[in-house]
């Protein structure tokens, strides 16, 4: 509703004034005017607390979609998934009611601040969290963000085959920011 009625004073405009003002801002959308206000001013390399002595909690999994191999000389084991990282980014919040109720929406993840997530027993220089290029992330008007990267894990995983064939193996992942400790982020599991 409120879309149509843009759009008719734009074209009002254009008939009458020929302004090229007019038809442009008719096709502004909602969603184009949150994601330039929001990235107006955004500093990404700036952790994104108001207060600067708060932690930023950035909760962890990693769901596993394919082993890829298990060298049993080496013991490293190289392993396919999602990591699912969730935090809350204090700059990146809107009133709903501004922007034609739009509570949820996706941005690529290059444009926003990321927690230095990194896979400390990695049997890879490579293992850091920066996987395939751009994914998008998800935000939330309260700023809550929720990033899910593809990654590929080369864990190092002492194993014992003792009782090969019938054997169970653990391989524990230790996932943690490189370069900040939890005064300034704190790195849990996600329930
Ligand atoms: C910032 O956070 C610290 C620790 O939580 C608190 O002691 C301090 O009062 C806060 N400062 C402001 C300006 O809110
Ligand atoms: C870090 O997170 C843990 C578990 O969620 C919590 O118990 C601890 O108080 C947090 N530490 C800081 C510095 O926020």
């Amino acid at each position: 509703m409120l879309n149509k009625i843009k759009m008719k004073i734009g074209l009002f405009f254009f008939f009458w004034s020929v302004s090229v003002f007019a038809v442009v801002w008719s096709d502004y959308t909602d969603e184009q005017r949150l994601r330039e206000n929001i990235l107006k001013d955004y500093k990404k390399h700036i952790r994104p607390v108001h207060n600067e002595s708060e932690s930023i909690q950035v909760y962890v999994s990693f769901i596993p979609r394919h082993i890829l191999q298990m060298d049993e000389r080496t013991q490293v084991l190289t392993v396919e998934g999602s990591l699912v990282m969730e935090w809350t980014d204090q700059f990146l919040t809107w009133k709903p009611k501004n922007y034609g109720s739009i509570k949820v929406f996706h941005l690529p993840d290059h444009n926003l601040w990321q927690p230095d997530i990194f896979l400390y027993n990695s049997a890879d220089v490579g293992s850091n969290v920066d996987p395939r290029g751009d994914t998008n992330v998800l935000v939330s008007y309260e700023g809550l963000v929720k990033w899910n990267p593809p990654v590929t894990f080369k864990v190092y995983c002492p194993t014992s085959l003792r009782s090969y064939p019938f054997d169970r193996h653990t391989c524990n992942m230790k996932l943690g920011s490189w370069t900040f400790n939890s005064n300034k982020l704190n790195v849990s599991s996600l329930e």
